[in-house]
């Protein structure tokens, strides 16, 4: 299908970049990209993310190192360790894979990292920077999301019309700032819009992201449209599980010009850009040009 925007290949193709610049950084600069995830409880999902965020991270050529803590570590444990992390110049990000054990305090454990080490782009330092358009750390997903749409529309998105479906804080609204850094004219849409059909429809660029399979139906798509679907929902169908994104794509497929798949659109660019990230903060925090900037 010549609309499908493959988000797996070009995902690969971001880690083979960032492995070279690797390589070129470490020759240049004797300084090599350093990765700490923490993991904190058994959650069976983020053990397998955390896995293959340390296997990329090694593929790319970086130092990694993975902390697994137990279910029961308290909260000056866990901020003993990113204080420790913050203060370690071999370590340029710092990762807390999310959701934490329901006794910790996942706001101030995040607002602990350093902005510079923050892979994530959670703190409220990198949300403020790329509000005023002068980013340190952008959210993974989003940025994900803004590469696969330049690579099909071009670098340049002035004038388009993005409808954005969801207003969270980790997709949402940053997705927001990104393309209005990008001169697009932005439409957030929520649960309480009164029409979001119609504002979709106006859209050259929807990008969903609520959490509800198959919200966004075919007719809401415009001729031409580019879809990125940011959603990941497991339903039953037909007595067995599967994934779906939040846009219908069998309908959507056959108006927009571009669109995601659910898997394999814009999941694998977290991963990758989360790897993109911590080579940005190696040069933000050694003021090294970033090979990488927007
Ligand atoms: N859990 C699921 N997705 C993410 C993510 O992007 N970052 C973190 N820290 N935790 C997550």
């Amino acid at each position: 299908m010549s609309n499908l925007i493959d988000g797996k290949a070009f995902a690969q193709n971001l880690r083979q970049t960032i492995t070279t610049q690797t390589a070129e950084l470490e020759k240049k600069h004797h300084i090599r990209p350093g990765l700490a995830v923490i993991l904190v409880g058994e959650d069976p999902a983020s053990q397998v993310y955390v896995r293959n965020k340390e296997k990329f991270a090694i593929e790319c050529g970086f130092k990694s190192e993975t902390f697994r803590l137990s279910t029961d570590t308290t909260q000056v444990e866990l901020l003993a360790l990113i204080d420790q992390l913050n203060n370690d110049a071999t370590i340029h990000g710092i990762l807390v894979q999310l959701p934490l054990p329901k006794h910790l305090h996942e706001e101030e454990v995040l607002n602990a990292i350093n902005p510079l080490k923050d892979v994530d782009g959670f703190h409220p330092v990198n949300i403020g920077q790329l509000s005023i358009g002068k980013p340190y750390l952008i959210p993974c997903t989003p940025l994900g999301s803004l590469l696969l749409l330049q690579d099909k529309l071009g670098k340049d998105l002035s004038g388009k019309h993005a409808v954005i479906v969801g207003r969270s804080n980790i997709v949402g609204k940053p997705m927001m700032q990104l393309l209005l850094s990008q001169n697009c004219t932005v439409t957030i849409a929520h649960s309480r819009t009164k029409d979001v059909a119609s504002l979709c429809r106006e859209a050259d660029i929807v990008v969903a992201a609520v959490g509800v399979p198959k919200l966004v139906k075919g007719d809401w798509i415009k001729k031409g449209a580019a879809v990125i679907d940011v959603g990941i929902n497991r339903i039953e169908e037909d007595g067995k599980t599967r994934l779906v994104g939040d846009v219908d794509f069998d309908e959507a497929v056959k108006n927009a010009a571009y669109i995601t798949p659910v898997p394999g659109g814009v999941g694998p660019m977290t991963i990758a850009c989360l790897l993109r990230n911590t080579l940005t903060a190696m040069c933000l925090q050694n003021n090294i040009e970033d090979p990488n900037k927007l």
